[in-house]
């Protein structure tokens, strides 16, 4: 049996961090783990996070609308080429950064794009395919603002040295202002009151180690035969 999980939340919360560290541990148990990225993972997928993520001057901003409907392109390029066949295959486990949870928070909340219309397109994307577990890592964005304009989360000062940016340079998500960033996070809470058996909320302002041994033990929770 295979197994789809999901990491969720806004920017600088750790996603990447945690999945490196997860897929090192599933790569040492008997499992076998497959990483996808939303958008990516697919051709068509990183040609449209090239697109999605760029800078643009506002003459050539696209519409809401049209961002909606690429994110979701890009996902259903994914489920079928990607998920569905692998979700065949045994003893696998499917982590994706970020996925349909993402579109509700950041199109949804984050655009105010209308909730029944994003739910409506969200199903014909997935095919209904959703995560066993989505870890939802979650914190005020106030707090995450440094770790959103440094690529080291650590730096106290930001410099065009350290400034975080897409491995293309984009800092178009980045860049919206906090009340945005506010508006994900309270939607990503209001998700996680619909699908509280599915999704998990992980305070991320913890250690990193403390988070990653709180993923494991829900893993193990939800695999029981996972060693
Ligand atoms: P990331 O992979 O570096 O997190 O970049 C993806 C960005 O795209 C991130 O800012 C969240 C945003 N996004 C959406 O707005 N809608 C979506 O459906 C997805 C998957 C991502």
């Amino acid at each position: 049996m295979s197994y789809f999980i999901s990491f969720e939340g806004g920017e600088g919360t750790g996603k990447s961090t945690q999945i490196k560290i997860l897929k090192g541990k599933i790569d040492s148990s008997n499992y076998k783990c497959l990483v996808i990225q939303e958008p990516g993972t697919t051709q068509l997928g990183n040609k449209l996070r090239n697109l999605l993520k760029k800078e643009t001057p506002k003459e050539e901003s696209i519409t809401y609308m049209s961002e909606l409907l690429l994110f979701s392109a890009a996902r259903s390029e994914l489920v079928t080429k990607i998920i569905k066949p692998n979700l065949k295959k045994n003893n696998l486990i499917i982590i994706a950064d970020r996925y349909v949870d993402s579109t509700t928070a950041y199109q949804g909340f984050g655009r105010n794009l209308d909730l029944s219309e994003i739910k409506l397109i969200n199903n014909i994307a997935t095919q209904m395919i959703y995560p066993d577990i989505t870890f939802l890592l979650d914190s005020n964005p106030k707090i995450m603002s440094h770790r959103i304009m440094t690529k080291d989360n650590q730096s106290k000062n930001v410099t065009p040295e350290n400034i975080r940016k897409d491995i293309k340079g984009s800092r178009k998500f980045e860049e919206e202002p906090l009340d945005f960033h506010n508006r994900v996070r309270n939607g990503y809470l209001e998700i996680l009151k619909s699908y509280p058996g599915r999704i998990i909320k992980i305070d991320a302002n913890q250690d990193k180690n403390i988070i990653s041994n709180l993923i494991w033990q829900n893993l193990q929770n939800k695999i029981p035969n996972l060693k």
